[in-house]
Protein backbone atom coordinates (compact mmCIF):
# COMPACT_ATOMS: atom_id res chain seq x y z
CA UNK A 1 0.00 0.00 0.00
CA UNK A 2 1.41 3.34 -1.11
CA UNK A 3 2.57 5.68 1.98
CA UNK A 4 0.10 8.24 2.29
CA UNK A 5 2.57 10.47 5.07
CA UNK A 6 6.07 11.46 4.70
CA UNK A 7 8.48 13.38 7.19
CA UNK A 8 11.84 13.27 8.02
CA UNK A 9 12.80 14.41 4.50
CA UNK A 10 12.09 16.94 1.72
CA UNK A 11 8.74 16.26 0.38
CA UNK A 12 7.98 16.08 -3.00
CA UNK A 13 4.91 17.28 -5.42
CA UNK A 14 2.55 14.10 -3.90
CA UNK A 15 3.07 14.91 0.01
CA UNK A 16 3.41 18.58 -0.79
CA UNK A 17 0.54 21.07 0.15
CA UNK A 18 0.65 23.88 -2.48
CA UNK A 19 2.08 27.34 -0.93
CA UNK A 20 0.94 28.79 -4.22
CA UNK A 21 1.74 32.55 -3.21
CA UNK A 22 5.40 31.58 -1.57
CA UNK A 23 6.19 29.50 -4.94
CA UNK A 24 4.66 32.69 -6.94
CA UNK A 25 6.88 34.72 -4.80
CA UNK A 26 9.92 32.21 -5.55
CA UNK A 27 8.85 32.55 -9.17
CA UNK A 28 8.96 35.75 -9.59
CA UNK A 29 12.14 35.95 -8.23
CA UNK A 30 13.90 33.34 -10.54
CA UNK A 31 12.14 35.02 -13.30
CA UNK A 32 13.29 39.04 -12.39
CA UNK A 33 16.84 37.13 -10.97
CA UNK A 34 16.40 38.80 -7.55
CA UNK A 35 17.67 36.95 -5.25
CA UNK A 36 15.96 35.13 -2.42
CA UNK A 37 16.72 34.35 1.39
CA UNK A 38 14.10 32.24 2.74
CA UNK A 39 13.63 32.14 6.77
CA UNK A 40 11.76 30.06 8.92
CA UNK A 41 12.18 27.77 12.09
CA UNK A 42 13.17 24.31 11.44
CA UNK A 43 10.86 22.14 9.21
CA UNK A 44 7.95 23.79 8.66
CA UNK A 45 9.18 23.46 4.97
CA UNK A 46 11.92 25.41 3.46
CA UNK A 47 13.77 22.97 1.62
CA UNK A 48 10.63 21.72 0.39
CA UNK A 49 9.36 24.47 -0.69
CA UNK A 50 12.39 25.29 -2.87
CA UNK A 51 12.59 21.88 -3.91
CA UNK A 52 9.38 21.87 -5.50
CA UNK A 53 8.83 25.59 -6.87
CA UNK A 54 12.58 25.61 -8.60
CA UNK A 55 12.06 22.38 -10.13
CA UNK A 56 8.65 23.43 -11.53
CA UNK A 57 10.12 26.55 -12.50
CA UNK A 58 12.96 24.64 -14.47
CA UNK A 59 10.23 21.89 -15.80
CA UNK A 60 8.81 25.48 -17.58
CA UNK A 61 11.84 27.66 -18.50
CA UNK A 62 13.75 25.36 -20.41
CA UNK A 63 16.26 27.04 -20.23
CA UNK A 64 17.31 27.56 -16.34
CA UNK A 65 19.62 25.20 -14.98
CA UNK A 66 19.17 23.93 -10.73
CA UNK A 67 21.85 23.70 -8.45
CA UNK A 68 21.72 22.85 -4.78
CA UNK A 69 24.35 22.69 -2.16
CA UNK A 70 23.36 22.12 1.78
CA UNK A 71 25.87 23.78 3.65
CA UNK A 72 24.89 21.40 6.62
CA UNK A 73 27.99 19.32 5.59
CA UNK A 74 30.91 22.04 4.62
CA UNK A 75 33.29 22.03 7.17
CA UNK A 76 35.69 24.88 5.63
CA UNK A 77 36.14 27.30 3.11
CA UNK A 78 37.72 24.86 0.83
CA UNK A 79 34.82 22.59 1.19
CA UNK A 80 32.40 25.30 0.53
CA UNK A 81 34.62 26.19 -2.89
CA UNK A 82 35.06 22.08 -4.14
CA UNK A 83 31.17 22.10 -3.39
CA UNK A 84 30.12 25.07 -5.18
CA UNK A 85 32.49 24.28 -8.34
CA UNK A 86 31.75 20.53 -8.28
CA UNK A 87 27.50 21.50 -8.30
CA UNK A 88 27.54 24.09 -10.57
CA UNK A 89 29.75 22.03 -13.36
CA UNK A 90 27.50 19.19 -12.76
CA UNK A 91 24.14 21.14 -13.40
CA UNK A 92 25.64 22.29 -16.88
CA UNK A 93 27.39 19.27 -17.97
CA UNK A 94 26.33 15.82 -17.72
CA UNK A 95 28.99 14.34 -19.70
CA UNK A 96 32.33 13.51 -18.29
CA UNK A 97 34.42 14.57 -21.50
CA UNK A 98 32.31 17.73 -21.32
CA UNK A 99 33.28 17.97 -17.28
CA UNK A 100 36.78 17.69 -18.27
CA UNK A 101 36.76 20.13 -21.00
CA UNK A 102 34.72 22.77 -19.10
CA UNK A 103 37.28 22.18 -15.97
CA UNK A 104 39.95 23.25 -18.11
CA UNK A 105 37.95 26.50 -20.18
CA UNK A 106 36.69 27.88 -17.30
CA UNK A 107 39.07 26.90 -13.95
CA UNK A 108 42.69 27.07 -15.44
CA UNK A 109 44.08 28.38 -12.14
CA UNK A 110 43.43 25.21 -10.17
CA UNK A 111 44.92 22.00 -10.54
CA UNK A 112 41.43 19.45 -10.74
CA UNK A 113 41.36 15.72 -9.94
CA UNK A 114 38.37 14.26 -12.17
CA UNK A 115 37.90 10.45 -12.62
CA UNK A 116 34.96 8.25 -13.03
CA UNK A 117 34.07 5.63 -10.19
CA UNK A 118 32.35 2.20 -10.98
CA UNK A 119 29.12 3.61 -10.87
CA UNK A 120 29.78 6.04 -13.60
CA UNK A 121 29.84 9.04 -11.04
CA UNK A 122 31.85 11.57 -11.53
CA UNK A 123 34.56 12.30 -8.31
CA UNK A 124 35.71 15.44 -8.62
CA UNK A 125 38.64 16.58 -6.58
CA UNK A 126 40.85 19.74 -6.73
CA UNK A 127 44.02 20.55 -5.23
CA UNK A 128 43.01 24.19 -3.85
CA UNK A 129 45.32 26.03 -2.00
CA UNK A 130 43.29 29.03 -1.20
CA UNK A 131 45.42 31.01 1.18
CA UNK A 132 48.04 30.81 -2.09
CA UNK A 133 45.41 31.27 -4.83
CA UNK A 134 43.03 34.13 -3.85
CA UNK A 135 43.38 34.48 -7.89
CA UNK A 136 41.41 30.88 -8.40
CA UNK A 137 39.03 30.86 -5.59
CA UNK A 138 37.51 34.76 -7.79
CA UNK A 139 38.05 32.33 -10.84
CA UNK A 140 36.41 29.32 -8.80
CA UNK A 141 33.15 31.61 -7.77
CA UNK A 142 32.61 33.24 -10.85
CA UNK A 143 31.88 29.63 -12.96
CA UNK A 144 28.37 30.09 -12.99
CA UNK A 145 28.23 33.29 -14.41
CA UNK A 146 31.06 32.28 -16.64
CA UNK A 147 29.06 28.74 -17.75
CA UNK A 148 25.87 30.62 -17.97
CA UNK A 149 27.08 33.34 -20.68
CA UNK A 150 29.14 30.57 -22.39
CA UNK A 151 25.68 28.11 -22.51
CA UNK A 152 23.08 30.84 -22.84
CA UNK A 153 21.67 29.81 -20.00
CA UNK A 154 20.15 30.77 -16.73
CA UNK A 155 21.47 28.94 -13.33
CA UNK A 156 19.42 29.32 -9.62
CA UNK A 157 21.40 28.24 -7.34
CA UNK A 158 20.04 27.24 -4.00
CA UNK A 159 22.07 27.44 -0.97
CA UNK A 160 20.34 25.77 2.09
CA UNK A 161 21.53 26.15 5.83
CA UNK A 162 23.27 29.21 5.06
CA UNK A 163 23.38 29.97 8.30
CA UNK A 164 26.31 27.86 8.96
CA UNK A 165 28.13 30.75 6.43
CA UNK A 166 28.59 32.52 9.39
CA UNK A 167 30.38 29.07 11.51
CA UNK A 168 33.45 29.09 9.49
CA UNK A 169 36.86 30.46 10.32
CA UNK A 170 37.09 34.42 8.86
CA UNK A 171 33.45 34.49 7.96
CA UNK A 172 33.92 37.77 7.27
CA UNK A 173 36.33 37.57 4.61
CA UNK A 174 34.37 35.20 2.73
CA UNK A 175 31.17 36.49 3.20
CA UNK A 176 32.60 39.76 1.64
CA UNK A 177 34.37 37.83 -1.13
CA UNK A 178 31.25 35.77 -1.87
CA UNK A 179 29.13 38.86 -2.04
CA UNK A 180 31.28 41.34 -3.54
CA UNK A 181 31.65 38.60 -6.56
CA UNK A 182 27.81 37.07 -6.65
CA UNK A 183 26.19 40.68 -6.97
CA UNK A 184 28.55 41.06 -10.14
CA UNK A 185 26.55 38.38 -11.78
CA UNK A 186 23.91 38.93 -14.65
CA UNK A 187 22.74 34.69 -15.15
CA UNK A 188 22.76 33.98 -11.62
CA UNK A 189 20.08 33.74 -8.91
CA UNK A 190 20.49 32.76 -5.72
CA UNK A 191 17.79 31.68 -2.86
CA UNK A 192 19.67 31.37 0.27
CA UNK A 193 17.84 29.68 2.98
CA UNK A 194 18.16 28.04 6.58
CA UNK A 195 16.71 27.82 10.10
CA UNK A 196 18.57 29.70 12.78
CA UNK A 197 16.93 32.43 12.25
CA UNK A 198 18.74 34.58 14.83
CA UNK A 199 21.98 34.20 12.83
CA UNK A 200 20.31 34.55 9.28
CA UNK A 201 18.60 38.06 10.39
CA UNK A 202 21.89 39.10 11.47
CA UNK A 203 23.70 37.92 8.32
CA UNK A 204 21.09 40.14 6.26
CA UNK A 205 19.01 42.61 8.50
CA UNK A 206 22.62 44.33 10.19
CA UNK A 207 24.32 47.08 7.95
CA UNK A 208 27.56 46.46 8.75
CA UNK A 209 27.02 42.51 7.33
CA UNK A 210 28.13 41.82 3.45
CA UNK A 211 24.93 40.39 2.61
CA UNK A 212 22.98 43.62 3.58
CA UNK A 213 19.78 44.00 1.41
CA UNK A 214 21.31 41.26 -0.92
CA UNK A 215 17.74 40.13 -1.85
CA UNK A 216 14.42 39.64 -1.40
CA UNK A 217 13.85 38.72 2.25
CA UNK A 218 11.22 36.71 3.04
CA UNK A 219 9.66 34.53 5.99
CA UNK A 220 8.27 32.00 5.65
CA UNK A 221 4.50 31.27 6.95
CA UNK A 222 2.48 28.24 9.01
CA UNK A 223 0.70 25.77 6.34
CA UNK A 224 -3.49 27.03 7.04
CA UNK A 225 -5.40 24.62 9.14
CA UNK A 226 -7.81 24.23 6.58
CA UNK A 227 -5.23 23.02 3.60
CA UNK A 228 -3.70 20.65 6.01
CA UNK A 229 -7.24 19.27 7.20
CA UNK A 230 -8.04 18.98 3.28
CA UNK A 231 -4.91 17.41 2.38
CA UNK A 232 -5.43 14.87 5.50
CA UNK A 233 -8.45 13.86 4.78
CA UNK A 234 -7.83 13.55 0.86
CA UNK A 235 -4.69 10.98 1.81
CA UNK A 236 -6.98 8.72 3.66
CA UNK A 237 -9.39 8.79 1.21
CA UNK A 238 -6.62 8.08 -1.18
CA UNK A 239 -5.50 4.87 0.59
CA UNK A 240 -9.12 3.50 1.09
CA UNK A 241 -9.24 5.15 4.96
CA UNK A 242 -11.63 7.12 6.74
CA UNK A 243 -10.71 10.63 8.65
CA UNK A 244 -13.55 12.41 10.05
CA UNK A 245 -12.79 16.51 9.42
CA UNK A 246 -13.25 16.68 13.24
CA UNK A 247 -10.14 14.28 14.08
CA UNK A 248 -7.80 15.87 10.93
CA UNK A 249 -8.63 18.96 12.83
CA UNK A 250 -7.63 17.82 16.04
CA UNK A 251 -3.91 16.22 14.39
CA UNK A 252 -3.28 20.19 13.18
CA UNK A 253 -4.49 21.70 16.37
CA UNK A 254 -2.40 19.58 18.88
CA UNK A 255 0.80 19.73 16.28
CA UNK A 256 0.33 23.45 16.19
CA UNK A 257 0.46 23.52 12.42
CA UNK A 258 3.86 22.75 11.97
CA UNK A 259 4.92 20.44 9.16
CA UNK A 260 6.90 18.12 9.98
CA UNK A 261 4.81 17.12 13.32
CA UNK A 262 1.79 17.20 11.82
CA UNK A 263 2.40 15.09 8.75
CA UNK A 264 4.33 12.52 11.70
CA UNK A 265 0.87 12.34 13.89
CA UNK A 266 -0.99 12.34 10.92
CA UNK A 267 1.16 9.15 10.28
CA UNK A 268 0.82 7.24 13.21
CA UNK A 269 -2.93 7.56 13.41
CA UNK A 270 -3.02 6.54 9.87
CA UNK A 271 -1.02 3.44 10.32
CA UNK A 272 -3.28 2.68 13.26
CA UNK A 273 -6.92 2.93 11.00
CA UNK A 274 -7.95 0.23 9.27
CA UNK A 275 -11.01 1.61 8.08
CA UNK A 276 -11.92 4.96 10.08
CA UNK A 277 -10.68 6.92 12.85
CA UNK A 278 -11.82 7.12 16.18
CA UNK A 279 -11.10 8.31 19.47
CA UNK A 280 -8.96 5.01 20.53
CA UNK A 281 -7.05 5.41 17.07
CA UNK A 282 -6.21 8.69 17.89
CA UNK A 283 -5.41 8.44 21.38
CA UNK A 284 -2.91 5.58 20.79
CA UNK A 285 -1.40 7.61 17.81
CA UNK A 286 -0.68 10.37 20.12
CA UNK A 287 0.45 7.98 22.84
CA UNK A 288 3.29 6.48 20.34
CA UNK A 289 4.51 9.87 19.48
CA UNK A 290 4.97 10.68 22.97
CA UNK A 291 6.85 7.67 23.98
CA UNK A 292 9.17 7.64 21.06
CA UNK A 293 10.53 11.34 22.90
CA UNK A 294 9.73 10.34 26.92
CA UNK A 295 13.31 10.34 27.09
CA UNK A 296 14.39 13.29 25.76
CA UNK A 297 11.61 15.49 26.67
CA UNK A 298 11.88 14.12 30.24
CA UNK A 299 15.87 15.30 29.95
CA UNK A 300 14.68 19.01 28.56
CA UNK A 301 12.09 18.91 31.77
CA UNK A 302 14.32 18.25 34.59
CA UNK A 303 16.63 21.25 33.02
CA UNK A 304 13.99 23.86 33.99
CA UNK A 305 13.88 26.63 36.31
CA UNK A 306 10.79 27.12 38.53
CA UNK A 307 9.90 30.27 36.92
CA UNK A 308 10.93 28.87 33.44
CA UNK A 309 8.32 26.20 33.97
CA UNK A 310 5.63 28.68 35.22
CA UNK A 311 6.05 30.47 32.26
CA UNK A 312 5.53 26.87 29.65
CA UNK A 313 2.82 26.70 31.76
CA UNK A 314 1.45 30.47 31.02
CA UNK A 315 1.86 29.75 26.75
CA UNK A 316 0.13 26.25 27.15
CA UNK A 317 -2.63 28.16 28.50
CA UNK A 318 -2.45 30.48 25.10
CA UNK A 319 -1.55 33.17 26.49
CA UNK A 320 0.77 34.81 24.04
CA UNK A 321 1.58 38.10 24.18
CA UNK A 322 1.49 40.60 27.24
CA UNK A 323 3.68 38.49 29.37
CA UNK A 324 4.79 41.66 31.81
CA UNK A 325 1.49 42.45 32.78
CA UNK A 326 1.20 42.47 36.72
CA UNK A 327 -1.61 40.42 36.44
CA UNK A 328 0.37 37.55 34.40
CA UNK A 329 3.04 38.06 36.34
CA UNK A 330 1.41 37.03 39.53
CA UNK A 331 -1.32 34.40 38.28
CA UNK A 332 1.92 32.37 36.59
CA UNK A 333 4.85 33.50 39.73
CA UNK A 334 6.96 34.84 37.12
CA UNK A 335 8.93 37.74 39.17
CA UNK A 336 9.70 40.60 37.77
CA UNK A 337 9.14 41.96 34.18
CA UNK A 338 13.04 41.77 34.43
CA UNK A 339 12.90 38.16 35.11
CA UNK A 340 10.40 37.44 32.21
CA UNK A 341 12.55 39.59 29.91
CA UNK A 342 15.42 36.78 31.14
CA UNK A 343 13.64 33.57 30.79
CA UNK A 344 12.47 34.02 27.05
CA UNK A 345 16.24 34.52 25.81
CA UNK A 346 16.56 31.45 28.28
CA UNK A 347 14.79 29.20 26.64
CA UNK A 348 15.23 29.87 23.55
CA UNK A 349 18.84 28.59 23.80
CA UNK A 350 17.73 25.81 25.31
CA UNK A 351 15.55 25.43 22.16
CA UNK A 352 12.29 25.04 24.09
CA UNK A 353 10.12 27.88 22.53
CA UNK A 354 10.51 30.05 19.32
CA UNK A 355 10.26 33.74 18.54
CA UNK A 356 9.23 34.21 15.39
CA UNK A 357 6.74 36.89 13.84
CA UNK A 358 7.28 38.24 16.96
CA UNK A 359 5.44 35.79 18.52
CA UNK A 360 7.02 33.18 21.50
CA UNK A 361 5.61 29.36 21.28
CA UNK A 362 7.15 25.85 21.77
CA UNK A 363 9.65 25.01 19.27
CA UNK A 364 8.58 21.28 19.28
CA UNK A 365 4.42 20.77 19.81
CA UNK A 366 4.94 17.11 20.89
CA UNK A 367 6.67 19.00 23.77
CA UNK A 368 3.94 21.34 24.68
CA UNK A 369 1.61 18.24 23.97
CA UNK A 370 3.34 16.27 26.64
CA UNK A 371 3.61 18.64 29.27
CA UNK A 372 0.37 19.48 29.03
CA UNK A 373 -0.47 16.01 29.88
CA UNK A 374 2.07 16.15 32.30
CA UNK A 375 0.07 18.96 34.09
CA UNK A 376 -3.78 17.99 33.88
N1 LIG B 1 4.28 22.02 1.68
C1 LIG B 1 4.28 20.94 2.48
N2 LIG B 1 3.26 20.07 2.44
C2 LIG B 1 3.23 19.00 3.25
N3 LIG B 1 4.19 18.71 4.14
C3 LIG B 1 5.24 19.52 4.24
C4 LIG B 1 5.36 20.68 3.41
N4 LIG B 1 6.51 21.30 3.71
C5 LIG B 1 7.08 20.57 4.69
N5 LIG B 1 6.35 19.48 5.01
C6 LIG B 1 6.65 18.47 6.07
O1 LIG B 1 7.61 19.02 6.95
C7 LIG B 1 8.82 18.27 6.94
C8 LIG B 1 10.01 19.20 7.02
O2 LIG B 1 10.11 19.94 5.82
P1 LIG B 1 11.47 20.59 5.29
O3 LIG B 1 11.19 21.08 3.93
O4 LIG B 1 12.59 19.62 5.47
O5 LIG B 1 11.61 21.80 6.33
P2 LIG B 1 12.82 22.82 6.59
O6 LIG B 1 13.68 22.82 5.39
O7 LIG B 1 12.14 24.12 6.86
O8 LIG B 1 13.53 22.32 7.82
C9 LIG B 1 8.77 17.45 5.67
O9 LIG B 1 9.49 16.23 5.81
C10 LIG B 1 7.28 17.21 5.50
O10 LIG B 1 6.89 16.13 6.33
MG1 LIG C 1 15.68 22.24 5.35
Amino acid sequence: MKQAFQFGKIVGQKNFINRKLEIERLHQNFLNRTHTILISPRRWGKSSLVKVAAEQFVARHGNYRLCYIDLFEIRSEKDFYEKYSKVVLGAVYTQFDDWIEGVKKFLSKITPKIRLDLQQEIKFDMALDIRKETEAVGELLDLPERLAVDKGIELIICLDEFQNIAELPESMAIQRLLRSVWQKHQHVTYCLYGSKQHMLADLFNKKSMPFFKFGDLFYLEKISPKEWINYICRQFRDTGKTIAEPFAGRIVTDMDQHSYYVQQLSYYVWTHTEDTVDEKIYDLAVTQLLQSNTILFQKDFESLSRTQVNFLRMLLDGVTEGFTRGEILERYELGTSANVAKIIPQLEKKEIVETYAKKVSFSDPAFALWLKQLFS
